[in-house]
């Protein structure tokens, strides 16, 4: 059995059950259509990429890091940097749908394919369910706005409701009915217009996309005119600790870009378009970020910015409501195209699982006029949508983010583990080598020294197990550091993989212990799904 678990797919056999659907025909019908190009493929990851983040979370993260939050964008820039790479080499590799659940396939095995396609859920499905609570929140903005309030106990959830919101619900058999009606409604339409088919979709998304990109170059041009420099210092008023609270929410601003390669089936040329549509969407949004960080803590004090409309908020508060308007609206289209792009990368990674066995038949069968997973497209809509009526935002979104920290941590692992390839001069992105013999120990130990205070505070056992438990997942960094410090020394590993693995695990640190938990819960009962279900339907081992 143990051998079995670890059995890896080909890449041939993975490219050749893409081409053929299931042997059995179940899911052919003439496969996907073929009609994105790399400007489509950058504004999808874009499209995918702003949006609740940048619009919402980010608040929180400015009021706890002030204007030093800035740094963080930098920080998770970069970590988000080597992850798209080696994404981008596993994508010109294995240029199917599936994204990080296919390379974990070829590299790991089944099992680790599994807890990645699973923990992808977390990303898409669940990370969808704070996009959708984040659009249902400036969506009431904008309502509100022009007089057509909704009642607050269908635009609310019973985490964030105020007492006298709960008392002026509506009662069921003494319960009080709270509801995040809003949130449904887009998801419900958002699945409907993922399921009628992938052209229509990235009409919409292109649509978006330009539009979002226009109104945030506005509002940095004209937010930098509002700047008093005197809310730029100190550039850290709670230190770095401060800064690294935002961790979970400025990381789920950038989660996206990798959602640009469950389309390869959809590309006309996904080895080549793939790789430049992730990297360049994650170029775009950095730098959107970064300015958008300066202007947001330049134009009022950080200490005010613990909003859940941080954008909108900030130009409320220099007397300029109209752009305030303005924002909530580009909010609403941001976070909806946001929405449409995980909504349609879920049920391609399912698509990806059923073609395994993995998951039952119809989760890869295709609608023979619209060309689209329906059936996966459907399941997907109701994950997320049922949810986000009762769920609050932060549950979510740290939820996500580990997940997706755990995904980007096997993709880069997965690079170090794919076979070595001639260059036969095929036309295809292929990730610099590196070799990371010297400069991993060397960046290890210079970081070591330069942090010994902080790590030296974390590794003690002051304030007994209560304090010293949430360093569990510190702790489990710093063995995992030394082993990958080691056999990057020993078998001069590629140094770019290496540092993508470290740094997405280090952000892994800065969530809470208590998501952690959450998390290996999910992983527990993805676990018993594989054993109970996926184990004895898995197509490889049914071929053995
Ligand atoms: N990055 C996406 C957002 O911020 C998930 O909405």
């Amino acid at each position: 059995m143990s051998n079995s678990l670890f059995r890896k797919k080909s890449l041939a056999n993975i490219i050749r059950d893409a081409k053929e659907g299931l042997a059995d025909g179940h899911e052919t019908d003439g496969g996907l259509h073929k009609v994105l190009k790399v400007k489509d493929l950058t504004a999808m990851g874009i499209a995918a990429v702003i949006g609740a983040g940048i619009f919402s979370t980010i608040g929180e993260a400015s009021f706890h890091g002030g204007p030093g939050v800035s740094l963080l964008f930098v920080i998770t820039a970069i970590t988000c940097g080597f992850s798209a790479l080696c994404y981008a080499e596993f994508a010109s590799r294995v240029p199917v749908s599936g994204s990080a659940y296919t390379y974990s396939y070829v590299t790991f095995g089944e099992l680790a394919a599994w807890v990645i396609g699973w923990a992808l859920i977390l990303e898409y499905a669940i990370g969808n369910i704070a996009v959708a609570i984040s659009w249902s929140g400036y969506c009431n903005n904008l309502l509100a706005g022009i007089g057509l309030s909704l009642p607050g106990w269908l635009a609310s959830n019973y985490d964030s409701a105020s007492p006298e919101l709960v008392a002026a619900a509506p009662h069921i058999a003494g319960i009080p009915i709270i509801l995040n009606l809003p949130a449904f409604i887009v998801v419900v339409l958002i699945t409907y217009l993922a399921y009628v088919g992938i052209r229509e979709s990235k009409r919409s998304a292109n649509f978006m996309v330009a539009l979002k990109i226009l109104v945030i170059l506005f509002v940095i041009v004209v937010g930098f005119f509002y700047v008093n420099k005197e809310n730029w210092s100190p550039f850290l008023p709670n230190g770095f600790s401060g800064v690294l609270k935002g961790v979970s929410a400025v990381f789920f601003a950038y989660i996206g870009f990798d959602a640009v390669s469950t389309t390869a089936e959809e590309c006309s040329n996904p080895q080549r378009d793939l790789p430049r549509g992730m990297i360049y969407s994650l170029i775009i949004c950095t730098v959107l970020y970064i300015l958008i960080s300066f202007v947001l803590t330049g134009m009022v004090p950080f200490s005010k910015l613990k909003v859940d409309d941080p954008l909108a908020f900030v130009f409320d508060q220099v007397h300029l409501p109209w752009v305030s308007y303005l924002i909530s609206v580009s909010a609403v289209i941001a976070t909806t195209s946001v929405l449409l792009v995980f909504q349609i990368g879920q049920p391609r990674i399912w698509m990806s699982m059923s073609r395994d066995g993995l998951l039952p038949k119809r989760f890869s069968k295709i609608h023979p006029r619209f060309k689209t997973p329906s059936f996966a497209t459907i399941i997907t809509g109701l994950i997320v949508g049922i949810p986000a009526l009762f769920l609050n935002l932060t549950i979510v979104t740290d939820l996500t983010s580990i997940g997706t920290l755990f995904a980007f941590i096997l993709v880069c692992g997965g690079v170090l583990l794919l076979p070595k390839e001639e260059n036969t001069g095929e036309k295809r992105f292929r990730l610099p080598y590196i070799n990371g013999q010297f400069i991993v120990p060397a960046l290890i130990l210079g970081l070591t020294l330069l942090f010994r205070q902080e790590i030296g505070q974390k590794l003690s056992f002051e304030g007994g197990w209560e304090v010293w438990k949430h360093n569990i997942p510190f702790f489990i960094f710093i063995l995992v550091s030394i082993i990958v410090t080691v056999l990057s020394a020993l078998r001069k590993l590629s140094l770019i993989p290496v540092l993508g693995m470290l740094s997405c695990f280090y952000l892994m640190t800065e969530i809470a212990l208590k998501n952690w938990i959450v998390f290996s819960a999910w992983l527990a009962v993805g676990l018993t799904i594989y054993f109970g279900y996926s184990y004895t339907h898995s197509k490889l081992r049914r071929k053995a």
